[in-house]
């Protein structure tokens, strides 16, 4: 079984953004801008913006990140973002999520210029994928295809099994997927027999949020698993994977944690590059 380290290939390619930081200055004596907006004071949020920060440093990105209590009333950060788009400095634009209930998050996310929209969450970049045109791809469905194309760099014909039909997740992973002709099934908490569907794929991206769901004998020999789910549970964090059942099986796995988190940051990255690139033609 391959441990599919992602850990390793996110420093792999925060390398390759770096240099491509390097002469990017070099050839328009600027460098790409990403700017985060934080709002209120939820644990894992300040810990993923402190890391995207970090990472976003180390490439050599312009970075910052905007603070507001989570009492700040919703014209303000529309403004701010307004702001943002307008300002040349600023490549792209993250609003970190989950937002306070008081917040219209559709509407903060329409805010967001599409050409700045590093979350690619914007329905602009979500109708040009799903066409695909060119646009900001999802940051963790970009990190998962990243890793499957490592394993397997001809997804020509394959049989893809998608579990969950987030816009977050499963529904982009998808585009990605059918784009490289892969035959895509998308499942969800109403299909009828997932493990058999599980057992005809090549390729499984679990993305559903349910502690282990996926168990060994749901997968076969030569299948690739994507493991996408953060589950905290009492025996620390779990994905949505059973780690030990299936990696007795899989052809190669993504652990958890060390799979696909630290992709998902390498990618957003990669995609504050793109727009900063994109904005120069
Ligand atoms: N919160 C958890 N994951 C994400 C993400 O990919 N983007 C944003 N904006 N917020 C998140």
């Amino acid at each position: 079984m391959i441990l599919i380290d992602g850990k390793k290939a996110a420093a792999e390619l925060r390398e390759e953004l770096k240099k491509e930081v390097t002469d990017l200055k070099t050839k328009y004596n600027k460098v790409p801008g990403l700017t985060v907006i934080l709002i209120g004071d939820m644990t894992p949020s300040q810990i993923y913006v402190r890391n995207k920060e970090k990472s976003a440093n180390e490439v050599g990105l312009k970075s910052e990140v905007i603070k507001y209590p989570d009492t700040v009333e919703e014209e303000i950060v529309l403004k701010k973002i307004e702001e943002l788009n307008n300002d040349d400095s600023v490549s792209g634009i993250l609003v970190q999520l989950p937002l306070p209930k008081h917040i219209d998050k559709q509407k903060v996310i329409e805010k967001i210029i599409p050409s700045k929209d590093v979350d690619g969450f914007h329905p602009m970049n979500v109708g040009n994928l799903s066409s695909g045109y060119e646009s900001s791809i999802p940051c963790t469905p970009l990190g998962c295809y990243l890793l499957i194309k490592k394993i397997e760099s001809n997804l020509s014909g394959k049989k893809a099994v998608i579990v969950g039909r987030s816009n977050l997740n499963g529904k982009p992973m998808t585009q990605l997927l059918l784009k490289e002709n892969c035959t895509v099934t998308i499942t969800h908490s109403k299909t009828k027999d997932l493990k058999a569907e599980c057992l005809e794929a090549d390729i499984i991206v679990a993305a559903v949020g349910i502690p282990e769901l996926v168990k060994g004998d749901w997968v076969k020999k030569d299948t690739i698993v994507i493991d996408v789910g953060i589950n905290k549970t009492d025996n620390g964090i779990v994905g949505d994977v059973d780690f030990d059942e299936v990696s007795k099986n899989a052809k190669a796995l993504t652990p958890v944690p060390g799979g696909v988190g630290p992709m998902t940051i390498a990618c957003l990255l990669k995609n504050t590059i793109e727009c900063f690139k994109r904005s120069q033609i």
